[in-house]
């Protein structure tokens, strides 16, 4: 039943690796979990050791009939995947348009596998604000956005808090619970730990986790794999799984709060 959606104003700071691995986590931890890609880049699946040149995705016929049982990939890992699909720019925007005008188009199916009970579903979401996030966000349990461990990022908080980015303002009126990760957190940088004390005194325990610089994340992608699997003991892989701990944490509170986890440590 929970819907939890990866976000983040900035690209390329591990919304889909996130997503994935923890939806990898939370299915280790014997929950039934379905992965939900909303990017039209279609990664999602890689991590998940699609095809390259598998194009099919949930997105192609959403216009038209919203059959997400349909769409449904068996990955290796047995999370069923939602892949967005291989889609043109025309596509995309058509895509966005329709569901702009009306939400139900991609509210309804996602409201269908959320009618069970026992059913994660974890979206993964295209970098910035989008229709389909602002639409998610309606349904969604467990917003986290995603940051790396650098000034930029973090400068972008108080806007994020405030509105005006990724919707978050319309989150906060809608009373969506929202964390963050930061992540590539590298202790060897001058900045590292300044960075992350400062995220930390000021987000407290909305500050869901820190997932460290770690060579194996991007090798695993390379290997098309999941971090548990490829590197089962790395520090990346330990870090996940923490942050997915919290995760189950917050969703089972029911209410956002986990206030009985330790503060989160670099
Ligand atoms: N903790 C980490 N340590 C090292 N590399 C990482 C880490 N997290 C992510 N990366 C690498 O950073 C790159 C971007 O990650 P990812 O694709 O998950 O970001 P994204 O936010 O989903 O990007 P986009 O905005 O394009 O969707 C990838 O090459 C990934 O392997
Ligand atoms: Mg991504």
């Amino acid at each position: 039943m929970p819907l939890l959606t990866f976000a983040s104003p900035k690209g390329g700071v591990g919304k889909t690796t996130l997503a994935a691995n923890v939806a990898n986590e939370l299915s280790r931890a014997g929950c039934r979990v379905i992965a939900l890609d909303l990017d039209p880049q279609n990664a999602l699946r890689l991590h998940f050791g699609l095809p390259l040149r598998e194009r099919a995705g949930f997105t192609h016929r959403l216009a038209q009939s919203p059959d997400w049982r349909g769409c449904l990939q068996e990955t290796a890992a047995g999370i069923p995947l939602l892949a967005y699909g291989g889609a043109g720019l025309h596509e995309t925007v058509a895509l966005h348009a329709a569901v702009t005008a009306r939400p139900s188009l991609l509210l309804d199916p996602v409201r269908d596998i959320l009618a069970n009970p026992d059913v994660y579903l974890v979206a993964d979401t295209a970098p910035g604000p989008s229709s389909l996030l602002e639409t998610l966000l309606s349904c969604t349990d467990l917003l986290i956005t995603v940051l790396l461990t650098d000034a930029a990022s973090v400068s972008l908080i108080p806007s994020l808090e405030h509105g005006g980015l990724l919707a978050s303002e319309w989150a906060a009126r809608a009373n969506v619970p929202s964390r963050f990760v930061l992540n590539q957190f590298d202790p060897r940088t001058r900045l590292g730990g300044v960075i992350f004390d400062a995220a930390r005194q000021h987000l407290g325990d909305r500050l869901l986790g820190v997932v460290y610089r770690d060579e194996h994340v991007a090798e695993a992608i390379a290997a098309q794999k999941l971090l548990a699997d490829y590197a089962p003991s790395s520090k990346a892989t330990h870090d996940v799984a923490a942050i997915s701990q919290r995760v189950l944490a917050v969703l089972r509170s029911g209410n956002g709060a986990d206030s009985d986890s330790p503060a989160v440590q670099p």
